[in-house]
């Protein structure tokens, strides 16, 4: 079955003309996981380019393309792929095993090293995705405020949790409220109502639009 395009672009075609292999592998991998991802970000119509190499600032899919990186697994590896220093540490490692399921006393000396060079961080905590680190944050938010409500951008992905699964790609099927007022909209099914109520989006880059959900919170 041939995928349909949701653009005409000329751009459109041409995409799917060079990852003809990322297709093939993205028709396979759906049938076992759902979306043919991992995170819901990684998807997009009609199907993501799937990486094989990534080195420096450049990225390398199954078709041979080549890619300068600006994306850097969203922020994750600004140290670039394959940076010979980590490859190192991490080889080092390796060899000492990898999840231990318990807490490594090099955690402290990664924190100290943080909190050197960014003086304004008193503690810390690890973690394995972005997922997590947002929704630490809301909770530890919440706990200290005693308020339930929090704010996020239209559009902007901050991880795959209930909270901030919501408005990353609304969609003009639902009520995506006006610009100047964005409803809150679930980006998946399961998304209790109640808790998508907890979470007001705003218009980016509009101060007035920020000023009224931040009123309402
Ligand atoms: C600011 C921010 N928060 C949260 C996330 C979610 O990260 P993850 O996909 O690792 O769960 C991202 C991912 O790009 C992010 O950029």
């Amino acid at each position: 079955m041939k995928r349909e395009l949701s653009s005409n672009l000329p751009e459109a075609e041409e995409y799917l003309k060079r990852t003809r292999k990322s297709e093939e592998v993205f028709r396979e991998v759906s049938g076992l996981i759902p979306g043919g991802v991992n995170s819901a970000i990684q998807f997009f119509e009609p199907y993501p380019v799937y990486g094989v190499r990534g080195w420096g600032s450049r990225l390398w899919d199954v078709d041979g393309n080549e890619y300068i990186d600006f994306c850097l697994s969203y922020g994750a590896m600004t140290a670039g792929h394959c940076n010979p220093k980590i490859v190192e540490a991490l080889r080092k490692q390796l060899e000492d095993g990898t999840l231990l399921g318990v807490p490594s006393p090099r955690v402290g000396d990664l924190a100290k090293e943080i909190m050197r060079r960014v003086p304004c961080v008193e503690m810390l905590r690890f973690t394995n995705s972005g997922t997590e680190a947002t929704m630490h944050a809301i909770r530890l938010a919440r706990a200290v405020t005693r308020r339930n409500m929090i704010v996020k951008m239209e559009g902007a992905y901050h991880g795959a949790h209930d909270y901030l699964l919501v408005s990353d790609k609304p969609s003009r099927m639902v009520l995506m409220g006006s610009v100047k007022n964005p409803a809150t909209t679930a980006d998946s099914l399961g998304i209790p109502e109640e808790v998508v109520k907890l979470t007001l989006v705003v218009h980016f880059n509009d101060a007035d639009c920020l000023e009224r959900a931040l009123k309402k919170t």
